[in-house]
């Protein structure tokens, strides 16, 4: 475990408003946090990069966004209300509770675990706690009106794939992808945006025939692998891990996980499941409502199911870990973000050189009104110009444009690209052709 690179990320989010905890004043809520307003830029691009791939650029899959909030039947025929559970054991003297298979790892005295939280040896026996939130509907508190926050987005998907065949031309194989916020009660959630109570996810579910299925699925394995490796994550940070028969999820008949070499451990960023026909069948099941799809020939069948489904949360994180690095300017060291163009919240900063020369001033301003529409800009005149260039790398942003007296005479600014430091002259009327060629 890296706990100064953990914390220099955490501090860096916090410092540049990339992320901060959730409810600060109040002391915070544990495992929650908010986006600030670069973050939720950071957030928005990756979400569109991922609809970009998934949606966007092919004809075979379409997006939806369903309701948090389901009938409570839909949990029963998913398993989640029986399956989605974990074994937990309580500390008998100050009851924090605790995954079972965490005592194991944690500090052993004289063979036994201790409490990481009172020192205390004493532990009830392991009970299955659910992880979904429960909430009730409607102005009466009790039992008949319990609803549940979905745990994963991919439920909202499954109850509308007949929908989805009525209102629309898609044929097998097809995909439905949603983006959307799960919630999930867990027992130990930790490090920073890594396992929280409240999250993202991207979710795609891909209805196949059963003798294409395996294909297909190691397909997606190599498609989604490729997604964060041309976002710009080092190869050398990602792995694949095939779940064992006894790692399944109850539903699943094979699942690998994409992992990332987190400064906390390789852990799971995307789980790519081959769920087989469970889903449709238990829905089928329980609605009473056929599921099944019409071929143009041969007879109607279940499709089965290959469910690539990422963490967004998770997903930003591992972006931010593997852009942070510390390097050297001018002797002093710099803290930067290099991420991926696509990602970075702001593109290019504008920053005058002086701020009381009204004609370099009037340069500046009318680079930036030329350039917001179409890009996320930021016009920066505050502090030196160093301190300037710190933030806008510490931010990621990619590029800096500097207006100064030459500018002027002879209608020029300095570009400074964010990674090299580099810096070169170039006209002012060149520079959206600049940002369009090196943004890409
Ligand atoms: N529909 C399948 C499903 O939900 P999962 O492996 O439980 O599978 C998918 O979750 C992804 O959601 C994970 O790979 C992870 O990136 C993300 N995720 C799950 N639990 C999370 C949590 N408590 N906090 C943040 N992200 C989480």
């Amino acid at each position: 475990m890296n706990k100064d690179l953990m914390k220099d990320i955490v501090a860096l989010c916090k410092r540049r408003g990339l992320i901060y905890p959730s409810s600060e004043i109040y002391g915070g809520f544990a495992n929650t946090w908010d986006y600030g307003p670069y973050g939720v830029l950071l957030k928005n691009n990756m979400k569109q990069a991922w609809w970009d791939s998934i949606v966007k650029s092919r004809d075979d899959i379409v997006g939806l966004d369903s309701a948090i909030l389901m009938n409570p039947k839909v949990w029963e025929a998913s398993g989640h209300l029986k399956e989605f559970s974990d074994p937990m054991v309580e500390c008998k003297k100050c009851h924090t509770r605790y995954k079972e298979d965490l005592l194991k790892r944690m500090i052993v005295k004289a063979g036994k675990p201790v409490c990481i939280n009172c020192g205390g040896m004493e532990f009830t026996k392991p009970k299955s706690f659910n992880l979904m939130f429960k909430t009730n509907v409607g102005p009466i508190d009790n039992k008949d009106n319990i609803a549940y926050l979905r745990p994963e987005t991919a439920q909202g998907i499954f109850v509308n794939f007949k929908n989805v065949l009525d209102s629309t031309r898609v044929k097998i194989p097809f995909g439905i992808a949603q983006i959307g916020k799960a919630f999930r009660n867990e027992i130990t959630p930790g490090n920073f945006t890594f396992r929280t109570l409240e999250f993202e996810q991207f979710e795609l579910e891909y209805f196949v025939e059963e003798k294409d299925a395996n294909k297909i699925f190691k397909q997606w394995v190599a498609d989604r692998f490729k997604w964060y490796m041309n976002l710009g994550i080092n190869k050398k940070n990602l792995q694949r891990k095939d779940h064992s028969k006894s790692e399944l999820a109850h539903y699943a008949k094979a699942v690998t996980d994409i992992e990332y070499n987190f400064p906390f451990g390789w852990s799971e960023l995307e789980g790519i499941a081959n769920r087989g026909d469970f889903d449709l069948k238990q829905h089928q099941k329980l609605s009473g409502k056929s599921l099944e799809y019409t071929p143009v020939e041969g007879k109607k069948f279940l499709p089965h199911i290959i469910e690539p489904s990422g963490g967004v949360d998770r997903a930003l994180l591992a972006f931010l870990v593997d852009a942070y690095d510390v390097d050297k300017a001018n002797g002093e060291e710099r803290t930067v973000l290099r991420l991926h163009p696509k990602l970075a919240p702001i593109k290019v900063a504008i920053l005058p050189l002086v701020k009381k020369d009204a004609k370099l001033v009037k340069i500046a301003k009318d680079i930036y009104e030329g350039l917001k529409d179409d890009l996320f800009v930021e016009y920066d005149d505050g502090g030196t110009i160093g301190k300037r260039y710190r933030r806008q790398d510490e931010i990621g942003t990619p590029f800096c444009i500097t207006v100064d007296s030459d500018s002027i005479k002879d209608n020029t600014v300095t570009i400074r690209h964010r990674d090299s430091m580099k810096q070169k002259r170039i006209k002012i009327s060149k520079i959206k052709d600049f940002l369009k060629k090196n943004l890409k």
